[in-house]
């Protein structure tokens, strides 16, 4: 297939592009690089630098691309910044995922696949399923509920065939792309920058958490798991028409197992500090992905918490600095 991927120079649709590319599909990569790496793009990938709130630009793209398909990863990420500042969130996701589906349904385009998180959740009663009740705790997570909406009615309305995928913790790293968000929020690259020697400590955010020892729970899902669900949506687009699925191991570890983890990986102590909890983090969510399991066949391979931040840790170690641009 043809496959246009928004935010392919980002952490995730990048790794997903060149996953894409090497299951034989044609990839073209938008992203306006606000957050985005020009070397994260696969070399093989066509790359178009633009804004999903471009309209002509966007426009130009999908008339001249004939897509089969769209993955759309482009957005802001960052939960806590999504609260100081709601209106850019909700102009860069929301907007911004207005006019790309606009765009696609104008110019035909049949299958959508969404980015969509864990963020959508109002319970952290574990592991949730997608039945469990809708809720978000943050601006960022409604801009992504808003979304799944949005691609509901636009199922509805003009038959766009969408899968909305709820991820949990994305983590890991293949040997060309790892994770460099700017800030960077996620604990396992936070984490490693003490290991690499570029802070002095690790500061732990909240340790008197309602869970067994005090910090929070999460569910770590490798890049590469990720990537292959998506592979499997896009293909199984082509029997269900609306998909909903969470995207995670269904196995929880609290922070300070993830430290303790990357101690033994890296061999460095990793003086940590606890601070105040961050306003906004549940305690803990873990996801049920049985449906995924079931009706995609999804079956994560690097599950194992030492295996996530063994490959994150090779990817930080060989590229201390990041990408280069
Ligand atoms: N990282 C996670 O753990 C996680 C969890 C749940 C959901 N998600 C979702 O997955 C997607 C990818 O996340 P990521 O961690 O790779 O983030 P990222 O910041 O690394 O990638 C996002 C990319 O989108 C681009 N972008 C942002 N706004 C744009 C715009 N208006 N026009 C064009 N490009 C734009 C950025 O330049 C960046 O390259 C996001 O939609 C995010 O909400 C991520």
């Amino acid at each position: 297939m043809n496959v246009l991927v928004t935010g392919g120079a980002g952490y995730i649709g990048s790794v997903v592009a060149a996953e894409l590319l090497r299951a034989g599909h044609a990839v073209t990569v938008y992203d306006n690089l606000v957050h985005g790496h020009l070397s994260a793009v696969p070399e093989q990938a066509i790359f178009i630098q633009g804004d999903i709130l471009d309209d002509p630009t966007l426009e130009r793209v999908m008339a001249g691309g004939c897509f089969d398909a769209v993955m759309h990863f482009a957005a802001f990420i960052e939960a806590g910044a999504s609260m100081r500042q709601p209106g850019r969130f909700f102009r860069n996701n929301v907007s911004g995922s207005i006019n790309l589906i606009e765009s696609a349904v104008a110019h035909g385009v049949p299958r959508f696949v969404f980015s969509s998180s864990a963020g959508v959740y109002a319970g952290q009663d574990t592991p949730l399923t997608e039945d469990d009740p809708i809720g978000p705790a943050s601006v960022y997570g409604q801009t992504k509920l808003m979304i799944e909406e949005i691609l509901g009615w636009y199922h509805r309305v003009h038959g766009l065939r969408y899968a909305a995928l709820r991820y949990f913790n994305a983590a890991g790293a293949t040997p060309e792309r790892g994770e460099a968000h700017e800030p960077e929020t996620h604990l396992i690259p936070n984490i490693l920058r003490v290991a690499l020697g570029q802070r002095d400590h690790f500061t732990l955010f909240g340790n008197d958490y309602p869970t067994p020892d005090g910090t929070n729970i999460r569910d770590y899902v490798h890049i590469l798991d990720l990537a292959s669900a998506h592979l499997l949506a896009l293909e199984a687009l082509a029997e269900r028409a609306e998909m909903v699925y969470n995207l995670g191991n269904g196995a929880g570890y609290s922070n300070l197992q993830v430290l303790e983890t990357a101690r033994q990986v890296t061999g460095h102590p990793i003086p940590t500090e606890i601070a105040p909890r961050r306003p906004g983090d549940a305690p803990a969510l873990v996801a049920d992905a049985s449906r995924a399991r079931h009706d995609l066949g999804w079956e994560p391979r690097h599950h194992d918490l030492e295996e996530i931040i063994a490959s994150a840790w090779e990817w930080h170690r060989t590229h201390p600095e990041g990408y280069e641009d």
